[in-house]
This record gives C-alpha cells, structure tokens and sequence, in this order.
C-alpha cells in the first residue's frame, strides 16, 4: 500500500512553528540563485509560501553571473543577520559545486552542501545534513526501526544515495547499508535481499515488483516528469505489494519542512548558543 507521510510531516510542521515562536526574531533564510530556470522558480516559489507559513524571513538574492557567487556566499556566511543559506540548483555549467558549496560557512550550510558538512557527518559530529537524505532516513525512522534492517540504497550521488548511506550507518542508527548504482550487475537480485529499499537514481517507474521482496519498505525519492504528471523511480503498481511512500506527496514533501527546521535550529545555535 501507499503509506501516509502526513503525520510526520504536521508533526515536524507544528515543532518548527512552536521553536521559532521561541526565538527572539524570525529566522532568516537567505537563498542564493543564478540564472533560475523555471522549475527553479517554481520551487521557490512554493518554498517562500512554506517559511511564510512558518514564520521564517526569506530572502531571495539573484545573481546574474557565475562569478558572482564567489563574491555574494563568503558576504552572506558573515551576515550577522542571516541563520541559513541556501544555493539553487541547478548550477550555471562550468560552476564547481565543490567549490561555492565550500565558500558557505558550516553554520549557516542549512542544505548540508559544503564538504565540512558531509565530512563531519563521517564523525558522527553535528551537521546539517542533506535535506532529502535527512528526510529519508527520518521517514524510515518514523516507520521501522532501521537497526540491524538490511537497507538497499538505489543511486550514490552526493545528494541523496551517499548521505543516505551515512546516516543509516551512523552509531545508534545501526542499519546494515548496501549502495548500488548504474554499473551494479543484477540490481533485482540485491534489492530483493532488503527489508528497506531506498530509490533516487532519476528514471521514471523504473523499478517494479521484481524489484521487492513482499512487505518491503520502499522510500522512493524520484522526482521525474511524464507526460506533464510527477511520478516516481518506483512503479505505483510496487504498492501492491510493499509499503510504498507516494510521488507527489512523499519525500519531497517533508525534505521542504526538514530545510526550515534546520534553519530553526541554525538560529537557535546563532541566537541561543542552543
Ligand atoms: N524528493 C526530493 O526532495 C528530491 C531531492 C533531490 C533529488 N530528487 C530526485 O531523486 C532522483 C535522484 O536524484 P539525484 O540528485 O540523486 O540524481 P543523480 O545525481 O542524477 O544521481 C542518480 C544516481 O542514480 C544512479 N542510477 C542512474 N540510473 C540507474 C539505474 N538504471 N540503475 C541503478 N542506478 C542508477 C546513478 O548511478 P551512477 O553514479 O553510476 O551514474 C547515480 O548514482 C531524481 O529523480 C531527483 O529529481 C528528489
């Protein structure tokens, strides 16, 4: 079946708004984006609807040229009145991410981009992780515990299926990880081995039942567009037989709450030293 995640999502809705009625002044988002193509503005569009709703200040600072995030990320990372910063995607080409991910210091790296960040998460040290793999592992959470769960991870970019991986093997997490991706031989045979199976690799319905072991949980992460709908990685028809989180409605939802919370708590940390 399709499960629910709206319980998690209201539940993590209702704490940020409490925590920020807490704080001595709103916090501050500031979002950084160059040469925004349409679903890029879409998204922020949606995303200012969700920090008003919450009492999060958004701001939103467009820059015409590559060069200029060089210059406007170390500005903002020294902001006294900034908490979070977040940088679009995608990237104008020829912009190493590695490198602008880098210039956003750690405290304010709500997105859980800059290499510090996803270093430090290797530690078990505080970061910010990334939003999705964040939002993944805390929908697992709220279903299962992933302790000692054999966990599949389909995809490994840094976005998703790595960060993913991490958090599920932290101490205390203690879930048994596999990660496959396009060159990995016989994926089938390897998914159907796991009692969670995670999907971010970009291709529509691309994985179906064959894929599942019956009463498998599926968290599935695509976000791709076919025949002007959003559908998943995983065929709906997956629902039949496992525990399947929905697309449009699923992950994607609660990676929207997961960014505000972390701004929450960057200014908690700035404001409160909590
Ligand atoms: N819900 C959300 O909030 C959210 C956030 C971010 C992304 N997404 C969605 O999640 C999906 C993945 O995003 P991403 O940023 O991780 O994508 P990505 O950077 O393109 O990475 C895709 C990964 O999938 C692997 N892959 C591709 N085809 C495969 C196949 N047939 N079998 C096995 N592995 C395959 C690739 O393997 P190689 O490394 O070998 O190339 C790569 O590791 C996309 O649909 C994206 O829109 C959703």
């Amino acid at each position: 079946m399709f499960v629910s995640i709206e319980p998690l999502y209201a539940s993590i809705v209702e704490d940020v708004k409490a925590r920020v009625s807490n704080l001595p002044r709103p916090p501050k988002l500031a979002v950084v984006t160059c040469q925004p193509d349409p679903s890029t503005q879409s998204y922020l569009k949606s995303q200012e609807k969700m920090a008003k709703r919450l009492g999060i200040e958004y701001a939103v600072f467009e820059v015409p040229k590559a060069t200029e995030l060089k210059q406007i990320l170390p500005k903002l990372s020294t902001d006294v009145s900034v908490d979070g910063i977040l940088l679009t995607h995608p990237l104008p080409s020829g912009v190493s991410e590695f490198e602008v991910a880098s210039l956003v210091s750690p405290e304010k790296d709500v997105e859980g981009r800059n290499p510090h960040s996803l270093g430090s998460i290797l530690y078990d040290a505080f970061a910010f992780a990334p939003c999705t793999a964040e939002a993944v592992v805390r929908i697992i959470k709220y279903f299962t515990n992933p302790a000692g769960k054999r966990v599949v991870v389909v995809g490994r970019s840094v976005t998703v299926g790595k960060p993913v991986a991490m958090l599920l093997t932290q101490k205390g997490v203690d879930a048994t990880v596999t990660i496959c991706h396009s060159r990995t031989p016989d994926i089938p045979s390897i998914t159907r081995e796991a009692d969670i199976v995670v999907v971010a690799i970009g291709r529509a319905k691309h994985l179906t039942k064959d894929y599942f072991k019956p009463g498998a949980l599926v968290v599935d992460v695509g976000i791709n567009v076919e025949e002007n709908e959003i559908v998943g990685d995983v065929d709906p028809s997956v629902a039949e037989v496992c525990d399947l989180t929905p697309v449009p409605g699923g992950v994607g939802k609660v990676t929207t709450v997961v960014l505000m919370e972390h701004v929450v708590r960057a200014a908690e940390r700035r404001i409160l030293g909590k």
